[in-house]
C-alpha cells in the first residue's frame, strides 16, 4: 500500500549550493533556510562541516547554524565527514549544534577515494567513533551511501556492493540508511532493488532516497520507492546542485517537483507549495538564473 505521508527533507541550502562556484552571502543562505521552513518543511539539511579547501562554498557553516531560526519541530541536519567535523558542528554549544549529522559513505571505492580520500574501509573506521561521539551528544546519525545506483568512475555498482556498506553503517551505529543516487542513472525497478537490500538492515522510516535528477528518472524512482513503501526523500529546493565530485551530475530532485506530485496523489507532506515556489524563486534569483524545478517555473509563471 502507498504510504499516506511522505516526509522531505530539503537538502538544498548543503547539496544545492556546495557546488556553486561563486560564494553565496551567508545571509543569503540563511535566509533560504527560513523561507524553506516557513513554506512548512520539517527537515532542512542545512551545510557541512568538511575542508572548506574541498569545497570553500560550505566554509560558513559555523556562521549560518548561528544564524538560522530554530523554530520547535524543525530538525537541521549538516554532513561530517570526520571527528574534525564533529568537533567544529558542536563547538558552537546548544544554540548552533544541529539535530543530526550525515555520514556519507559511497559504495563505490573510486569515489569514496575521490569524495573523501579514503577508502571504504577506511571511511567506516572513521565514522565509527564520529557515530558514537554524535550518539553521546545526543545528535540522530544519518549515513548517506553513494554511487548506490551507479558510480561516474567505476561504472556498475551492484546491490551487493551496496548492501555490504549498509551493513558496515549498520554496524557502527547509524540509524538511518539514505540511498543516494548521485549521478541519477538508477531507473525504478533497480531503485527498488537496491532499497529492499537496506530494508533488510533498517526499518522502513529510516530508509531514504536520494536522487539526483541527471537522467530525469528521480520522479519515477520516488513513485517506486513509494511502491516499496519507503516514504522519506531527500530533495532540493529549484532542483539545485550537483556534487562536487561527480561531473556532470545535476541537482537532486526538486522539491517543488515532488510536492506536486505528492499532492496530487493525496499523500500528504505538510508542506505549502506555493511559499516552496517562492523559496525556489529567491534562491534562483540570487544565483541568477531560472528553477531548474518544472512545476517551479511553471508556478512561477502563472
Ligand atoms: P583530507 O585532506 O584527507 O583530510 O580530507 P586530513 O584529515 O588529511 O586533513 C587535511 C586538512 O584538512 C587538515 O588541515 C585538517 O585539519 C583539515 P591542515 O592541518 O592541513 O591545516 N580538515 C578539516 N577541516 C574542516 N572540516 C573538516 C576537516 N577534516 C580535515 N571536517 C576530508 C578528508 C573528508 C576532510 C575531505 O576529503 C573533505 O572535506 N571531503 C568533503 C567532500 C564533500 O563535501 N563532498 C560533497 C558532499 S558529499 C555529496 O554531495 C554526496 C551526497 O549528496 C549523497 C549523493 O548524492 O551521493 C551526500
Ligand atoms: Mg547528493
Amino acid at each position: 500500500m502507498f504510504p499516506t505521508r511522505v516526509t522531505l527533507v530539503d537538502v538544498g541550502p548543503r547539496d544545492g549550493l556546495q557546488n556553486e562556484k561563486q560564494p553565496v552571502a551567508t545571509a543569503d543562505k540563511v535566509e533560504l533556510v527560513g523561507r524553506l521552513q516557513a513554506a512548512g518543511l520539517r527537515e532542512i539539511e542545512v551545510t557541512s562541516y568538511v575542508s572548506p579547501k574541498w569545497v570553500p562554498q560550505m566554509a560558513d557553516n559555523a556562521a549560518v547554524m548561528a544564524a538560522i531560526a530554530r523554530p520547535p519541530g524543525v530538525r537541521h541536519s549538516v554532513l561530517v565527514p570526520n571527528m574534525v567535523g564533529l568537533q567544529a558542528a558542536l563547538a558552537g554549544g546548544v544554540a548552533t549544534r544541529p539535530d543530526e549529522i550525515v555520514v556519507f559513505g559511497a559504495a563505490s571505492q573510486a569515489f569514496s577515494q575521490r569524495n573523501i580520500n579514503c577508502s571504504i574501509e577506511e571511511s567506516i573506521e572513521r565514522f565509527a567513533p564520529v557515530v558514537a561521539a554524535a550518539r553521546e551528544a545526543g545528535l540522530k546519525v544519518r549515513s548517506a551511501i553513494s554511487c548506490a545506483l551507479g558510480c561516474p568512475y567505476q561504472g556498475e555498482v551492484t546491490p551487493d556492493e551496496v548492501e555490504h556498506v549498509v551493513r558496515l553503517m549498520k554496524d557502527i551505529g547509524v540509524q538511518h540508511c539514505g540511498i543516494a543516487d548521485t549521478i541519477g542513472v538508477g531507473t525504478p525497478r533497480r531503485v527498488q532493488a537496491v532499497l529492499e537490500r537496506a530494508l533488510k538492515h533498517f526499518p522502513l522510516a529510516e530508509v531514504s532516497g536520494h536522487f539526483h535528477d541527471t537522467y530525469g528518472q528521480a520522479l519515477a524512482n520516488i513513485y517506486a520507492s513509494l511502491e516499496v513503501g519507503v516514504h522519506v526523500f531527500d530533495a532540493s529546493v529549484a532542483g539545485l546542485g550537483g556534487c562536487p565530485y561527480a561531473k556532470g551530475a545535476t541537482g537532486n530532485v526538486a522539491t517543488e517537483d515532488i510536492v506536486f506530485m505528492l499532492d496530487g496523489m493525496g499523500i500528504e507532506t505538510g508542506i505549502d507549495l506555493s511559499k516552496l515556489v517562492e523559496a525556489g524563486g529567491f534562491i534562483s534569483a540570487r544565483l541568477g538564473r531560472p528553477p531548474v524545478s518544472r512545476a517551479g517555473k511553471a508556478l512561477l509563471i502563472k
